[in-house]
């Protein structure tokens, strides 16, 4: 991870999301400022799982001239072992484990979030995959799974290991999505780890991003949410480190944010049905819509047909006027990014 840290600013990197980070999304993101690096989203691992072909395709059709890291999921570590090894012969910038995906169903198989309740399990696995993997090896966790109390011994067991990198979403599983981030356990890492710390969760815009770092000394900040609702992120992340005017988005900009997406998507998807495609992109347009003026979310929401998505995009994006920086307080989407506060750069 420190060979793709830039030398004058803190990275910023794209976090992985689940039918989100695939190869169409990342382009789209590119051309708007790409992030230092890419996470795939994540491979699942078991003995019966091969590569999915549809995430090798971020990686291996990737010309946003970012490297791609590999994420994997699971807990048999053979299975593992074997992925990692395959993973190997795609040209990736490194392997990812996820020690964090909150999902029930993920946690009962203990893999992801659920491996945090067994420390001693974490640490078994991370030193045979460090052994088996000859290159960047990182991985990204959460601070526990029930509380942060949990954080010094994973803390001590990731410092155990030559790993290249570590992110932290700075929140338990038992958090999930809906809290504020707890910036003085990301901190604490950051003094303790000898490889580079990236901060992950809540950053919404340039201000709770200049906060979060200021609150961790992180050498980086990973941005999953507040990158689909702004696109514009990285490069306004970049600039502000550089002292230069950010552009500013407008409705209108959005509009054609959202009419690429919806394209690229459409290029990709295999066997295109137009009313599949118009529900897969509501779940990504949840993230954009919110909180923005007048009912395009309402509306957004009944949208059916490729027609009536199309329309309602252009009756309210269709103008000029800036979009507001941050997400509404309190909602559901976007919870607790108040609580980072605001600092200068
Ligand atoms: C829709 C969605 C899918 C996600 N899928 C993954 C995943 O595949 N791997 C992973 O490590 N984290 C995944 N996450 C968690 C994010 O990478 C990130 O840690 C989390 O959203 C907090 O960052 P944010 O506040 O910037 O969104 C996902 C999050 C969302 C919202």
């Amino acid at each position: 991870m420190r060979d793709f840290l830039p030398i004058d600013r803190p990275a910023f990197v794209l976090a992985p999301m689940q039918d989100v980070t695939d190869l169409p999304f990342m382009r789209v993101i590119a051309r708007r400022g790409a992030p230092d690096w890419f996470v795939t989203e994540y491979f699942r691992v078991h003995p019966d799982s091969c590569l999915n072909r549809y995430i090798l395709r971020s990686i291996v059709e990737n010309q946003t001239g970012r490297p791609v890291f590999a994420q994997m999921i699971g807990r048999d570590l053979p299975s593992l072992v074997r992925s990692a090894r395959e993973l190997a012969s795609y040209p990736i910038a490194g392997i990812d484990l996820n020690l964090g995906c909150p999902a029930p169903i993920v946690c009962r198989k203990d893999a992801g979030g659920g491996l945090l309740r067994t420390p001693e399990t974490v640490n078994r696995m991370i030193g045979i995959l460090r052994d088996a993997i000859g290159g960047k090896f990182t991985i990204k966790t959460r601070l526990g799974y029930t509380t942060a109390d949990e954080f010094p011994k994973l803390l001590e067991i990731f410092r155990s290991h030559a790993i290249d990198g570590l992110t932290i979403h700075g929140r338990t599983v038992a958090e999930r999505y809906q809290t504020p981030v707890h910036p003085d356990y990301v901190q604490a890492a950051v003094q303790a780890m000898p490889c580079p710390v990236i901060a992950n969760g809540n950053v919404v815009d340039v201000e709770t991003g200049v906060a979060y770092l200021a609150q961790t000394r992180a050498a980086g900040l990973m941005i999953g949410r507040g990158a689909i609702r702004n696109p514009w992120i990285f490069s306004q992340l970049i600039a502000a480190f550089k002292s230069e005017s950010a552009l500013v988005p407008s409705y209108r900009e959005l509009w054609n944010y959202v009419l690429e997406l919806y394209e690229e998507l459409a290029l990709e998807t295999v066997k295109f049905n137009p009313l599949a495609h118009v529900q897969r992109m509501k779940k990504t347009l949840a993230y954009i819509s919110h909180g923005l003026e007048g009912d395009f979310e309402y509306d957004m929401r009944r949208a059916k047909t490729p027609e009536e998505f199309q329309e309602i995009c252009r009756q309210h994006l269709d103008h000029d006027v800036p979009l507001p920086a941050k997400p509404p307080i309190g909602s559901k989407l976007f919870c607790g990014f108040e609580a980072l506060g605001v600092r200068e750069p």
